[in-house]
């Protein structure tokens, strides 16, 4: 199936398979991948590991905005990199997962996001993943989905793929981790997750990932007429 130069905004909750249905489409339809929150969560390891998150979890926002001047995340080979180093594996991590919405608040990582995503976007063939793609980032996107799913159902998820990477977890922290995120990004001030007018819905509680695929074969057929 060929499918025209168009870009393919993602948003919805955390652990809805987002990121995992965006690398299907890209290599389904030979489209670039850009994940977005993986760049919020470099910005979020790179404010750990720099001490601009203190003990209190209080954010040092005017020397965290200062030091972004010089920080370089961007994607390649192996994912994510901040100047040559993989943080792939990093930024995947429970501790970084739970400062990483509150690091999303600020509107200077916001905006320094926002300018990194729409230079990789100025190409068209790209499929994006996060909350704001389609209302802010690219709200011009020709093709937007907003995927959501049942909280345990998620959480089932999110924990099978931390065992397999043989992380230690407990349910219930993980469950409690996606719906203090959920809360988070529906509710901050500054680009909150909220799905856009003229996004399609895709609960995939109840499907697997050739379910989606199908289905989103069949809006493409139907709406581009291809
Ligand atoms: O998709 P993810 O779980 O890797 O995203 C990590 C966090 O980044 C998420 O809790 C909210 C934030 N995020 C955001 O605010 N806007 C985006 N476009 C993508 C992610």
């Amino acid at each position: 199936m060929h499918i025209p130069d168009i870009i393919i905004a993602i948003d919805g909750y955390s652990s809805t398979g987002k990121s995992s249905f965006a690398k299907i489409i890209a290599n389904e339809f030979s489209f670039l991948y850009l994940d977005s929150g993986a760049l919020y969560r470099g910005v979020t390891l790179f404010a750990i590991e720099n001490g601009f998150i203190t003990d209190d979890s209080a954010i040092d926002v005017p020397g965290l905005t200062e030091a972004l001047k010089n920080l370089d995340i961007h994607f390649g080979p192996c994912g994510t990199y901040m100047g040559e180093r993989c943080i792939e594996k990093e930024i995947r991590s429970l501790e970084v997962a739970g400062k990483v919405s509150p690091i999303a608040t600020v509107p200077q990582v916001r905006n320094y996001v926002d300018r990194k995503l729409r230079e990789f976007g100025k190409k068209k063939r790209i499929v994006m993943d996060g909350r704001d793609i389609g209302t802010t980032v690219f709200p011009d996107a020709e093709l937007k989905l907003f995927m959501t799913a049942d909280p345990m159902i998620r959480a089932q998820r999110r924990a099978a793929e931390m065992q397999a990477k043989g992380q230690e977890v407990d349910l219930d922290d993980v469950l409690r981790n996606l719906q203090e995120r959920d809360y988070i990004d529906s509710h901050r001030e500054i680009s909150p997750l909220t799905q856009a007018e003229d996004a399609v819905v895709l609960d995939n509680s109840h499907m697997t990932m050739q379910d989606q695929l199908e289905w989103l074969k069949g809006l493409i057929r139907e709406r581009f007429d291809c």
